[in-house]
């Protein structure tokens, strides 16, 4: 097909790209028209797109980047006009349990606590509404501290307790750090009470939160679907039913509430081209097939150890601190070909946008002339998500025609953004901007391949920065020391640790003589109220995770314990949701004056034990040395105990942690490694 063969005013894209695949003739390309037309009002008000940090502690190691690597990084996720430019942001609500990669400190770790300044969510939401001050806050709840549920591992026996515990995170936001939470969600993935959620509402209500909106309820669109049609009350106080994964399906009884449905999490696919494939299928088909009005990505960004579970799980890669390097991945640009055309308060133009050749579009309004269309061809291999199964499905190049009527007859160019997922082939072009479309008597063609992304939109905002490239890739330095004694403001945690059972924190004892001042201090005391299998025992992961052969060097102060016991450990090889299955080489000091080496962090697999005349409320060092087959341990430098062999793990990360839900503090770690 000749570029002269194409009538003027009709698109002229098809030059130099679009055109048909070698071989397939125009003629014989798949031809359909759709009609874009607001005259019979709008369809369903457009709420945003968004991405989760944490659930669990996926930015762990964000908040660590040095500047300016740091902003960069934020920039490419909130600033508008500029990379993901995100429309909402949604935090855990730290409840010190497991999450799935790591554990967030709660706010109120015991029923007599209260800090608004420790992980890293309240700087996250401040960062990015810097950056965009009409970004929308939602918080979530994975697990609880122990507290909450009166030794019970439920969140509901006490739901006035419950509500004040969340809503004091809300007024906490506001009063410490000025943030506006714009919704609120019950439990991650777990049953939710509608005894609760009413008690939430006339908590929120009677606190002046009138404005805070509910989603419900985080996990299927049943049974809540099923409940609010039941329980008129209830009904009266959910604003968002909330579904995860929903395959971009929704059911009969969630369109019979009426409610605004949300994806309210999805994705959660390893961020390589095949990622952003299932994220430009979602964004789109969440809406054409499941009147979803917002879709939400776990997670925001990687920031956390990539052997975790579901690494890479992020719209973009920043697992790297020490080295400042971050990728931008391929997500990052399949987010803004909606974002940065869009708002929250848009509405979706009422249009079936599924193409006829495969693929599908949606297309949105302002209300004030503004038209952004959104068109994915995505094909079944290139854009499988890690969940659910996709059914198969086939997409073919093919030509659209749109006929804009109503309030965009009078359009005349339109704005073209481009994204081509090149997969194997490796020539991808992501968020590329083409020259415009003359719409031409409210007509414009497109030819469309397979696996592309077209914006076509009124708005002349569109920006791909040609942004400074990062430092290169370095492993975790092979040297560490950190005497906790420099800290990182306004941080609670000290950098690179990631807590995986129990949460470790900065604590100064203002009546040490000296020498432990600054220390890291284990602080959950009670098992939480669980969203994963936590360890009975607490750990926090550090380091390379190809380690073989290291030296682990840490001061140990077991609290006024009789039965308090704490470890170093090498070649940790597991976190996350499987930390209970752990293995490595542990050497534990017990408060009973007795030592362990145990192959494992449950403490059943032992490869020695004896006496070390450790006790409480007193300092020692442990040093735990491996190296091939062979490991050994000094108790305040002189050898404990020598020459165990050690088979397997091969490799893995440092840690430290404690026996049980225990105070206990940790001062000058060391690692050397290779
Ligand atoms: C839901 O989406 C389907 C498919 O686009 C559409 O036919 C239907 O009218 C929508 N229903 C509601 C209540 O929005
Ligand atoms: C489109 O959006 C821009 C920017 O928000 C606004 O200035 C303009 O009035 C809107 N309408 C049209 C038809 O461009
Ligand atoms: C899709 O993937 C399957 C399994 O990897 C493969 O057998 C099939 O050929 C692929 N189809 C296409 C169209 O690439
Ligand atoms: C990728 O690039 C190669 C070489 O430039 C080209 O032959 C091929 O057609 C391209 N593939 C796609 C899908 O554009
Ligand atoms: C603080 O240091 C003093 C003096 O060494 C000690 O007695 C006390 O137990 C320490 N407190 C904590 C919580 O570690
Ligand atoms: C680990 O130590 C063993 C024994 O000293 C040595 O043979 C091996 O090469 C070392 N491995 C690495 C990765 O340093
Ligand atoms: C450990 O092994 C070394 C080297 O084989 C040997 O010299 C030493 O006596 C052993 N120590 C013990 C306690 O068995």
């Amino acid at each position: 097909m000749g570029c002269a063969a194409l009538l003027w005013g009709w698109l002229l894209l098809g030059c130099s790209w679009g055109s048909a695949p070698p071989g397939v003739s125009a003629a014989a390309l798949l031809t359909a028209t759709y009609v874009l037309d607001d005259a019979s009002g709008p369809g369903r008000q457009f709420d945003g797109i968004g991405a989760v940090s944490g659930g669990g502690a996926t930015s762990r190691l964000l908040v660590n980047y040095q500047e300016p690597y740091r902003s960069q990084i934020l920039d490419y996720l909130f600033k508008p006009s500029f990379g993901a430019s995100l429309h909402m942001l949604k935090v855990e609500i730290g409840g010190d349990g497991q999450s799935t990669d790591g554990t967030e400190p709660s706010h109120m770790h015991y029923e007599n606590d209260e800090n608004y300044f420790r992980g890293y969510e309240w700087w996250l939401m401040k960062e990015a509404k810097k950056r965009n001050p009409k970004i929308k806050l939602i918080g979530l709840p994975w697990t609880f501290p122990a507290w909450i549920g009166k030794g019970e591992n439920w969140p509901y026996d006490y739901p006035d307790v419950t509500a004040y515990y969340i809503v004091s995170w809300i007024l906490g936001a506001k009063q410490y750090h000025d943030l506006d939470i714009d919704y609120i969600g019950i439990w991650n993935e777990r049953a939710f009470s509608s005894k609760y959620i009413k008690l939430l509402r006339y908590t929120l209500d009677k606190h002046g939160l009138q404005q805070v909106r509910i989603i419900a309820s985080d996990r299927l669109w049943e049974p809540i679907s099923f409940v609010l049609l039941l329980d008129s009350e209830l009904h009266g106080v959910v604003d968002v039913i909330g579904a995860h994964y929903p395959g971009t399906k929704t059911v009969p009884n969630a369109l019979l509430t009426k409610k605004k449905l949300w994806s309210s999490e999805d994705y959660s696919t390893f961020n390589d081209e095949v990622g952003a494939g299932c994220w430009a299928r979602i964004l789109n088909q969440n809406y054409v097939n499941g009147n979803m009005t917002s879709t939400i990505a776990w997670n925001l960004v990687a920031s956390y150890y990539e052997e975790l579970p579901f690494g890479r799980c992020g719209l973009m890669t920043a697992q790297e601190p020490w080295s400042g390097h971050y990728k931008v991945e391929a997500p990052i640009w399949i987010t803004a070909h909606t974002t940065q055309f869009t708002q929250p308060g848009w509405s979706y133009l009422q249009v079936d946008g599924h193409l006829e050749g495969g693929g599908s579009f949606v297309a949105l309004t302002d209300g004030l002339g503004n038209l952004t269309i959104i068109i994915e061809t995505m094909t079944h291999n290139h854009s499988q998500c890690i969940r659910p199964p996709l059914p198969h499905f086939s997409v073919t190049p093919q030509r659209a025609t749109f006929y804009l009527k109503g309030s965009f007859y009078m359009v005349e160019t339109l704005q073209v953004w481009h994204s081509r997922l090149g997969f194997e082939s490796g020539n991808s072009t992501l968020f590329q901007q083409l020259h415009p479309v003359k719409v031409w008597k409210g007509s414009f063609s497109l030819d469309l391949s397979v696996d592309e992304v077209y914006t076509l939109t009124t708005l002349k905002t569109g920006q791909k920065c040609g942004c400074p490239e990062p430092p290169p890739p370095q492993p975790f330095p092979s040297n560490y020391k950190d005497d906790f004694n420099i800290r990182n403001p306004p941080f609670s945690e000290a950098p690179n640790f990631a807590d995986q059972t129990g949460v470790f924190e900065y604590f100064i004892n203002a009546s040490d003589p000296g020498d432990h001042v600054f220390t890291l201090r284990q602080v959950v005391v009670q098992r939480p109220i669980t969203w994963a299998s936590d360890a009975d025992q607490t750990i926090s992961v550090i380091g390379n995770f190809q380690w073989v052969n290291m030296t682990v060097t840490c001061d140990i102060y077991i609290e006024k314990r009789r039965d308090g016991g704490v470890f170093v450990a090498g070649r940790v090889d597991n976190g996350g949701i499987y930390v209970r299955r752990t293995k490595g080489v542990f050497f534990w000091v017990f408060a009973d004056g007795t030592y362990r080496v145990t192959g494992d962090l449950a403490g059943e697999e032992i490869l020695m034990k004896g006496l070390s005349g450790v006790r409480d409320n007193a300092w020692h060092t442990l040093t735990l040395n491996i190296q091939g087959t062979s490991a050994s341990g000094l108790l305040n430098g002189y050898p404990l105990w020598e020459n165990v062999t050690i088979s397997k793990p091969s490799n893995g990360w440092a840690a430290i942690g404690t026996r049980s839900f225990e105070f206990a503090q940790f001062d000058n770690f060391h690692i050397e490694a290779s």
